[in-house]
């Protein structure tokens, strides 16, 4: 008899992480007899708790702040979407008990733009017909959000940042389809852009604010935030109240999730009204 499958996710800090949350319920949904736990490990212990894992039993796991970048460092092997993001988020060890390092962030985001504004959101925003995608900042979840919509077809890219040179850094991605703005040419260009990214972290509970105001984006164009906490950030409620479409930041979190456990545990699992009611809840609670 195989044993149950272990996988993790390690961070530091990881107390506040929901993956444990998200991989539980799938792992009872499917009745499945594999755990998934947090783990708490600070950056100096990162590289001896990435060379113990096969001894420690485990199949693989997620890797959140601030390890991503050393788990792309240290991994035996990395999927060619996680060399292009520079970062890691998602391991697995292979038959030949190699380190697999994937980055899933660029697809998680996709598939959750996807689901909701429906499959055709580049022609309903105007994207297809020549209007720009907007990224507001420019760190590791641009990076990955970034090499996202480029691979998803988005013909033209442009990237704020307060610090210029960061979103200077990311057009190197594709020098041809990704433009840069300065922070304040961003009000005076808003009414051309068809998708508005917020990457930045301003309107999470403990930074509240508006990264840009939404208001004089064309009626065709859709919002997206990836702060989570609060669910309805001060973006996406302003947003609404102008009648634009809105893409939260807890569906990148659930669609990212999806590939880590597909591979750990076999089974591609859904990101269904059920799991996002348990993540809302916590977030809430
Ligand atoms: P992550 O990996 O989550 O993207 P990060 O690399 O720390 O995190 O990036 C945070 C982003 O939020 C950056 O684009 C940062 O801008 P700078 O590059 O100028 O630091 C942006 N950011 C954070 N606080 C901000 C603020 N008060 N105003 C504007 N941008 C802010």
């Amino acid at each position: 008899m195989t044993s149950p499958r272990k996988a993790f996710v390690v961070g530091h800090p990881i107390a506040h992480s929901r993956s444990p949350l998200i991989h539980g319920h799938w792992l009872s949904a499917h009745g499945l007899p594999g755990s998934y736990e947090r783990i708490d490990v600070g950056p100096e212990a990162f590289p001896a708790f990435l060379a113990g894992l096969r001894e420690a039993g485990f199949v693989g796991g997620n890797v959140t702040i601030p390890h991503k970048e050393a788990a792309y460092r240290l991994v035996d092997i990395r999927t060619p979407r996680a060399e292009r993001i520079g970062a890691v988020n998602t391991l697995s060890l292979d038959e030949a008990g190699r380190l697999v390092g994937d980055n899933t962030d660029a697809t998680g985001f996709v598939a959750h733009l996807d689901a909701t504004l429906g499959a055709d959101w580049l022609d309903t925003t105007g994207i297809a017909a020549g209007r720009p995608a907007l990224l507001l900042g420019a760190g590791g979840a641009a990076r990955a959000i970034a090499v996202g919509l480029l691979d998803r077809g988005v013909p033209r890219l442009l990237i704020a940042n307060r610090t210029a040179a960061r979103a200077e850094a990311l057009r190197a991605l594709d020098p041809h389809r990704i433009g840069t703005l300065a922070a304040a040419e961003v009000p005076g260009r808003l009414a051309e852009v068809g998708l508005l990214v917020n990457t930045t972290s301003l309107g999470m509970a403990a930074a509240p604010g508006l990264p840009a105001d939404p208001a004089p984006l064309p009626p065709e164009a859709a919002v997206a935030d990836i702060v989570y906490v609060p669910l309805d950030t001060p973006l996406l409620a302003a947003a609404r109240a102008r009648d634009l479409r809105t893409v939260d930041g807890l569906g990148m979190l659930l669609h990212q999730a999806v590939p880590g456990f597909a591979r750990w545990f076999g089974v591609t699992p859904q990101v269904t009204p059920a799991l996002r009611a348990l993540i809302v809840a916590d977030i809430e609670g």
